[in-house]
């Protein structure tokens, strides 16, 4: 393949985040070239100029882009599309929808963050945990999915318990109230104690991990948040398939050791085409009550992975007594007033400003997928 077609490819699993579908197919890719030097040029029409979801999707493409082979750099024009064009992508996004119905409850466009890492053990369940009770703290509703099913945790980090109901044949996730906000939880460890257990140990574990996502009731839902098992294979596959708009956010630890396995992960994730949004260092520093830091893992770990995958650093979490014990007691630290909450508090605000802004909450193709999804039920 040449430099130009695997442009192209890569431009092709480039998704709109609200409308699920790839940028190419959308219409919203205009000229490509590629200088004999390897500097790509690509110019990206957005539905409104003011689309809050411009940095999102030049960062995307950035990123699919930027690791080719043979590029040198990318220089990406965004323009706005005109009212015909726009007609257009309508038309598209319309017949896209009708072709690849949504198996699940939750509506395409609704942020899903996967927190995945290479490595067990390097904090994903709770920085999932504090991460949901952070973005819930901002009034939203927060899907909370376990998908580590044998070796579910967040029953026990966020002081929640079943049993599951379900409801017009759809599995009730269970709520807990976060301020204004709430959480709504799935777990194997609301099934483990039940009779349906018995049912679920025959089944392998993406099967289990599809039906928390097709069998329950994730509809009224401003974020979801996947827990991920160790080694992500499997699940990441299984969610890039059934819940396309998956962002992976990736936990390392700042060792070297645990970046490679980390950026192994990544790797992998590009390669099924995952989208990578950002990296989360956990477990930074240490700070002794003498007021001394101790970079006990190292240093770096997270910076240098992020710049590796040319994605941001959303946040460095320093190893603290109130992250562990929080977990311990159901209260993750993320509900403190104190330094842990607001530094989860920050890492909440960036994901809803910039790297995924929630459903209806900005203004290019929400409104669009809106009409496309009315015009589509009305079709039926
Ligand atoms: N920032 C932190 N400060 C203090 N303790 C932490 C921090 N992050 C995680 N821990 C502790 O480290 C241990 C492992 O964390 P956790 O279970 O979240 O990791 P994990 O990546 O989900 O593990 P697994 O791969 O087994 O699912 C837990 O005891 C947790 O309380
Ligand atoms: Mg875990």
């Amino acid at each position: 393949m040449s430099i130009i077609e695997r442009v192209q490819d890569r431009l092709g699993q480039v998704l709109d985040p609200e409308l699920g579908a790839s940028i190419v197919e959308l219409g919203m890719v205009g000229d490509v070239s590629v200088s004999s030097t390897g500097d790509v040029t690509v110019v990206v029409a957005l539905t409104t100029a003011a689309c809050p979801l411009r940095s999102q999707i030049d960062r995307d493409v950035r990123e699919a882009v930027s690791l080719i082979d043979g590029v040198r750099s990318v220089n990406i024009t965004m323009g706005a599309m005109d009212a015909v064009q726009r007609d257009a992508l309508m038309r598209r996004a319309r017949q896209l929808a009708q072709d690849r119905a949504p198996t699940t409850s939750l509506p395409l466009g609704t942020p899903v963050l996967a927190i995945t890492s290479g490595k067990g053990g390097v904090g994903k369940s709770s920085i999932a945990a504090n991460l949901a009770v952070a973005l819930a703290r901002t009034g939203r509703s927060v899907g909370v999915l376990d998908a580590d099913i044998w070796g579910f945790s967040l029953p026990r980090l966020l002081g929640v318990s079943g049993p599951v109901e379900a409801s017009a044949g759809k599995m009730q996730p269970i709520e807990k109230k976060i301020g204004t906000g709430v959480l709504r939880v799935l777990s194997m460890g609301f099934l483990a104690e039940e009779e349906q257990a018995l049912l679920w140990r025959g089944l392998i574990v993406q099967r289990a991990v599809q039906q928390f996502i097709e069998d329950a009731d994730w509809s009224d839902v401003d974020y979801l948040v996947i827990d991920t098992p160790p080694g992500t294979g499997d699940i990441a596959m299984a969610l890039a398939r059934l819940l396309p708009q998956t962002g992976h956010l990736i936990v390392t630890t700042p060792a070297l050791a645990a970046q490679r396995v980390a950026a192994r992960a990544a790797d992998f994730a590009r390669r099924s085409n995952v989208r990578v949004l950002g990296v989360i260092e956990n477990m930074s520093s240490f700070t002794c009550s003498c007021g001394e830091v101790h970079e006990i893992f190292g240093r770096g770990g997270g910076k240098e992975l992020a710049e590796e995958l040319h994605v941001p650093l959303l946040a460095e979490i320093p190893l603290r007594e109130e992250v562990a014990h929080g977990g311990d007691a159901g209260e993750p630290a993320g509900l403190s007033d104190g330094p842990t909450g607001a530094l989860f508090a920050e890492m909440a605000t960036r994901i809803i400003d910039d790297i995924a802004p929630p459903l209806g909450a900005v203004g290019c193709s929400a409104r669009l997928l809106d009409a496309v999804e009315r015009a589509v039920r009305s079709a039926d």
